[in-house]
């Protein structure tokens, strides 16, 4: 049976992440419960940098906060050195509240407000990601009226398919994202640059798409993003500095789930563009990555209650659970592939066939469908693998349902970093 990096079954069959019993968890913290491990966070931060470091001699690991933002994730990233890719306002405060150096802060977004735009400003973020040219035109004055010049990178859809679920899918000329390369449309804005006074164009920047698991759309990306290197060197004489290959990277949900080897991945790239550079006369550019799923995705865990099983012959059995579709809307929108465990009997076989619902008024809310754990019962805990990335991230409150708390796991030491909502925290801004 597959248990994602960090966990573990005890003597007594009981799962662990680190070394915490969910079961004690479950019982000290509540249910449902997001349960973090912190080695793991780091040890996959320090996995990229290190293979970073050791094939480019300048680069940058940004964590992409989109998967999972609060004070103290980013405090640990900030220690492992990493930046912070911020989408939002809110993203973006989370990152100052948290005393995070503005300066490794990537500023992303198709349609930042102008609040967001002067916020970012404001706060001096190392980079504004520009993702079209209505953007571009605001910030350049916006920036003119502060007096500052903005450091900017182009957000480009660099036509490449990366064989991955179409709503994270975002690299094809058919995306809302950023400005498309097979019309002309990314020269033409690099060219109009120069004509800006108040952006510097650092870069460029693409993300192809997300739980990808093959090397070959990352090779053809940055293929594509390096002829348009050599093109702009040629005809503007401009040497764009930075180059942003985006996140993406697949992480192990089942147990047929096969992920690249990181580090592996990273030196066949470093070949490409390094061979790509040198064919073609240019400098090799700070290289910069951004890995949301991959650094916080295998680091958590749910745990929930099991209540009422509902055993319905020939069609299925629902085993229902205390959370659902307000913590992890990932099955309801993309049919997401999840592995459960009963966490109090972890040694036991996996062989009773569950549907495991939620209990929010929606059909759709499942977390998992015929998925196989042992024999469950009213008060067991069922652990969910794998939900550290895009799940507290996308909660939500539907049906007035409290968020989880969440607990941060090192070694055999558990402390909360987001407190459990209450009912009180549900109407406070109801007038
Ligand atoms: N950089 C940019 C510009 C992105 O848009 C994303 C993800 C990332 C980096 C990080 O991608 P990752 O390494 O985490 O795959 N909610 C979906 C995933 C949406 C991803 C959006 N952008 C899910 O739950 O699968």
């Amino acid at each position: 049976m597959f248990l994602s990096e960090g966990l573990s079954i005890n003597k007594a069959g009981h799962l662990l992440v680190e070394n915490c019993d969910t079961v004690e968890l479950a019982e000290k913290f509540g249910t449902p419960l997001y349960v973090m491990s912190e080695n793991t966070i780091r040890k996959n931060c320090r996995l990229f940098s290190k293979s970073m470091k050791q094939n480019y001699k300048n680069s940058l690991v940004i964590f992409a906060s989109k998967a999972l933002n609060c004070l103290e994730i980013c405090r640990i990233v900030n220690d492992e050195g990493l930046g912070l890719d911020v989408v939002s306002g809110g993203e973006l405060y989370t990152a100052k509240k948290a005393g995070f150096p503005m300066d490794r802060v990537f500023f992303h977004g198709n349609n930042k407000t102008s609040d967001e735009l002067k916020m970012a400003l404001e706060s001096k973020v190392g980079r504004i990601i520009v993702d079209n040219v209505f953007e571009l035109d605001e910030l350049d004055e916006l920036a003119g009226k502060m007096g500052v010049k903005a450091d900017i990178m182009f957000r480009i859809k660099p036509g490449v398919d990366a064989h991955t679920h179409d709503f994270v899918k975002t690299g094809q000329i058919d995306s809302k994202f950023g400005f498309a390369l097979e019309n002309g449309e990314a020269f033409e804005a690099v060219k109009y640059t120069t004509k800006l006074k108040n952006v510097n164009l650092t870069g460029l920047h693409c993300h192809i798409g997300s739980q990808i698991f093959d090397d070959e759309p990352f090779i053809a990306a940055a293929e594509v993003m390096l002829k348009l290197y050599v093109k702009i060197k040629k005809e503007l004489n401009i040497t764009l500095s930075d180059l942003n290959l985006g996140g993406g990277f697949g992480i192990k949900y089942i147990e047929s789930d096969d992920p690249m080897a990181y580090d592996k991945f990273m030196n066949t790239v470093s070949n490409v563009i390094h061979d790509f550079c040198s064919v073609n006369s240019i400098d090799v550019p700070r290289i910069l990555i951004e890995p949301g799923r991959a650094i916080v995705g295998e680091a958590g865990t749910t745990l929930y209650t099991v209540g009422a099983i509902k055993e319905i012959e020939n069609i299925r059995n629902y085993v229902f659970v205390n959370g659902g579709m307000g913590d992890n809307p990932r099955y309801a929108l993309y049919n997401a592939d999840y592995s459960a465990i009963i966490a109090n009997k972890a040694d036991a076989t996996a062989d009773y066939t569950a549907t495991i619902a939620g209990k929010c008024c929606e059909s759709g809310d499942l977390i998992q469908e015929d998925t196989k754990i042992a024999k469950p019962e009213k008060g067991d805990i069922l652990a969910v693998l794998s939900t550290g990335a895009y799940n507290y991230s996308m909660s939500s409150n539907y049906n007035r349902i409290p968020r989880p708390a969440m607990v941060m796991v090192n070694e055999d030491k558990a402390r909360v970093v987001i407190k459990r909502e209450t009912y009180d925290d549900i109407i406070k801004n109801d007038i």
